[in-house]
């Protein structure tokens, strides 16, 4: 039900149910894997058994013998791909997504061939069917605190190394002093909806319909491949079912591109579930090490943080966990790196809060063993390290609200009861404990472009090249627009998911809201500055475009960051090991709520990842196989319904002074620190520190 229907009322702040949720909860909106074409052909990909080494042979033409098979492509007849460029947002390309161009095998599951068939049963038994003979050689999976051939390497958001002061002097003048190392696993995001795309040519354009967080990125870099006219490609992504980082250009499209092209007809290429787990990227492992140094008060003389994660050989890409420290805490010595080795793994890739959420574990579960040394409350010891000016950039704060976050947090979770001391309170067989952490995320925006037209009927269209990955991005707009526009949301109808919409932001950074909202508040309000000087509205309407370009670059040059306090309680069973979460809160402070409905499910969503994060994720590569044990959602363990308990979230007001509509993003910072605050509840209940995720039943006691 919608709440604001009149014009009078401001859309932006209201609870407002999705606009295309009743297209969802009905089968009527279509995802990319189901829409239908005229002569579909249907490709299956084909994953390499072994973990390193080369195809010696594809045995295709036994294959080709089988009811339906159309094609097998593999590198003895694929087309070629360029790997040369630029792509979006300065990224270098992937070569993980340029499939069969050599006969290489990097890791395993790594795509040796694509059979294309009538149906996809045909596709399916065919692949499965096809022998592929290789030539192994020994590979290494083995990540763990010590690689001497590791090295640094800066993250997407920021450098790899920052330094002041003189850490060894500071630790030793330090009254207090920790040295902490903490791990986390290989972790994995499957969305609901796998990856799926369906490619075509179409009067000389190249078009794909595509599962994915921006099409204007996956046409670009399609074009970029396939040395294209970008004008000649069309990526449409109208629902996604879930993206969280993994759904940019993949495997698959490139795949259904290529079969297109060769059979000159249309060709749909899905992930299975099982393929999610070598072909859509993950989180890698990482290990960290925390030292801080404090005076008897708690304040923090030395800081140092780092962290090692993976990649793969093919790929590089960082797992920043150190860059959290570089917001939240200052110190005369401050200290942070991230640093990679290469291993023959599939390539890593962001997964909700790259960096953050991994580092928020280790930092946030170190401040709360700093507080414990200290005997100073928590809150109160992250209270006394607020800090005055961005620790790395020296750049004033935006806004800086997490002292608001802990306070509202404190009060509503009822902090002030607590005993500090650990293993007192008891529930029967029950432990219990509560923690608390901090969380930051980066509050950025991104160029966009977006049209606003005045139809003649009195309604309105907004074009913008946004991706509702789930998130309510699209309903968000249309709260923004409807304002803007001084106009009920019922007359307002936002189209997204379609790159001849023009250049935007894609769904990532937590900043695909805040980017398009920008660009669509700008259009909007020059259309109704310019109906108000006009007598009607011709019958095809009357459409203003925006670029954002020169408004977000003019931003001023702050620390833009979330924040939020994250409390769990938990119940520990001291004989099985069992932890139970009894109830979290999390208390954000992310910029102007606009949809108080969807933001409450984005903000949960990842305080439940939290849960899940702490707890049961964890993908166990075998050493001698290289593959995982139990690459699907049975081997791989998330938290369910019952896992789950009270979960609230909540904000305190905390607009963003230099975006038109005062937003900053809340996409991912649900995540970061909810591990800490659960491990750090887990210590208040027994009295042990848990520096290894997830924290199962037989590492409890
Ligand atoms: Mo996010 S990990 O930028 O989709």
């Amino acid at each position: 039900m919608t709440t604001t229907t009149t014009g009078t009322t401001k859309a932006v702040g209201t609870a407002h149910t999705r606009v295309e949720g009743r297209d969802k909860v009905t089968g009527a909106a279509r995802y990319a894997g189901e829409i239908p074409f005229a002569e579909l052909a249907h490709g299956w990909l084909v994953l390499s058994t072994v973990t390193r080494g080369r195809v010696r042979s594809v045995g295709a033409a036994a294959v080709l013998e089988m009811p339906g098979v159309l094609a097998v492509l593999h590198h003895g007849n694929a087309p070629r791909v360029d790997l040369d460029y630029v792509g979006v947002l300065g990224m270098r390309p992937d070569p993980t997504v340029a499939v069969f161009q050599h006969d290489r095998v990097p890791h395993a599951g790594w795509p040796v061939a694509l059979v294309v068939a009538e149906t996809s049963e045909q596709a399916r038994e065919a692949a499965e069917a096809l022998v592929v003979r290789y030539e192994e050689e020994p590979h290494d999976v083995t990540f763990s605190g010590e690689h001497p051939e590791a090295y640094t390497l800066p993250g997407p958001a920021g450098p790899a190394v920052t330094g002041k002061g003189d850490l060894e002097a500071e630790l030793a003048a330090s009254a207090v002093v920790l040295d902490a190392e903490y791990s986390t696993p290989e972790e994995h995001h499957n969305s609901m909806e796998p990856h799926a795309a369906t490619a075509l040519w179409d009067g000389g354009r190249l078009e794909v319909v595509d599962s994915n967080q921006g099409t204007g990125w996956i046409a670009g870099e399609l074009a970029n491949l396939f040395s294209l006219d970008p004008a000649s490609v069309r990526v449409r992504s109208e629902h996604v079912g879930g993206g969280f980082g993994s759904k940019g250009v993949r495997a698959h499209q490139v795949a259904a591109v290529m079969a297109a092209t060769v059979l000159s007809r249309p060709v749909r290429v899905v992930m299975t579930r099982r393929q999610l787990f070598s072909l859509a990227g993950h989180r890698s492992p990482t290990t960290q090490r925390v030292r801080l140094g404090a005076d008897a008060e708690g304040r923090l003389r030395a800081l140092e943080h780092t962290c090692l994660s993976r990649t793969s050989t093919v790929h590089e890409f960082i797992e920043s966990g150190a860059g959290v420290a570089r917001v939240l805490y200052d110190a005369p010595a401050h200290h942070t790196s991230n640093r990679v080795v290469r291993l023959d793994v599939p390539s890593p890739t962001f997964m909700r809060a790259p960096g953050e959420a991994p580092g928020s574990f280790a930092l946030e579960s170190a401040l709360d063993e700093l507080a414990e040394k200290c005997g100073i409350d928590p809150i109160e010891l992250r209270a006394r390290n607020e800090p005055e000016v961005g620790p790395v950039s020296g750049l004033p704060f935006s806004t800086r609200s997490l002292p608001a976050c802990f306070r509202e947090g404190a009060r509503r979770f009822g902090w002030a009861d607590r005993d500090p001391r650990p293993g007192l309170r008891r529930d029967g067989r029950w432990l219990l404990g509560t923690g608390t952490a901090a969380a930051s995320f980066g509050a950025g925006a991104m160029a966009s472009t977006a049209a606003a037209t005045a139809e003649a009927d009195g309604t309105f269209t907004v074009r913008i090249n946004a991706a509702d990955i789930g998130t309510g991005a699209r309903t968000a707009l249309t709260l923004v627009a409807a304002d803007a526009l001084g106009v009920p949301t019922d007359r307002v109808r936002v189209r997204i998911g379609d790159s001849d919409f023009g250049p935007a932001m894609i769904a990532g950074g937590s900043m695909g809201t805040r980017s398009w909202a920008w660009a669509v508040t700008t259009a909007a309000e020059e259309l109704r500055e310019r109906l108000a000087l006009s007598d009607g509205i011709p019958p095809e309407g009357v459409t203003v475009r925006s670029d954002t370009t020169a408004a977000v670059e003019a931003l001023a040059q702050t620390e833009r960051h979330s924040y939020g306090a994250q409390f769990a309680e938990v119940a520990v069973d001291v004989t099985t090991g069992e932890v139970r979460v009894r109830r979290m809160l999390g208390i954000f402070a992310a910029g102007r709520i606009v949809n108080p409905l969807t933001a409450r499910g984005q903000f949960t969503g990842g305080m439940i990842w939290g849960i899940s994060m702490a707890l049961h994720e964890e993908a166990v590569r075998d050493r001698n196989t290289g593959a995982l044990y139990g690459a699907d959602l049975a081997g791989y363990h998330v938290a369910t319904n019952a896992d789950v308990p009270l979960v609230e979230a909540d904000w305190v007001d905390d607009p963003d002074p230099g975006d038109p509509v005062g937003i900053k993003g809340i996409g991912e910072i649900g995540i970061v620190g909810a591990a800490a605050a659960i491990a750090n509840a887990v210590w208040h209940a027994t009295g042990v520190r848990h520096r290894s995720l997830p924290i199962r039943p037989d590492r409890v006691l």
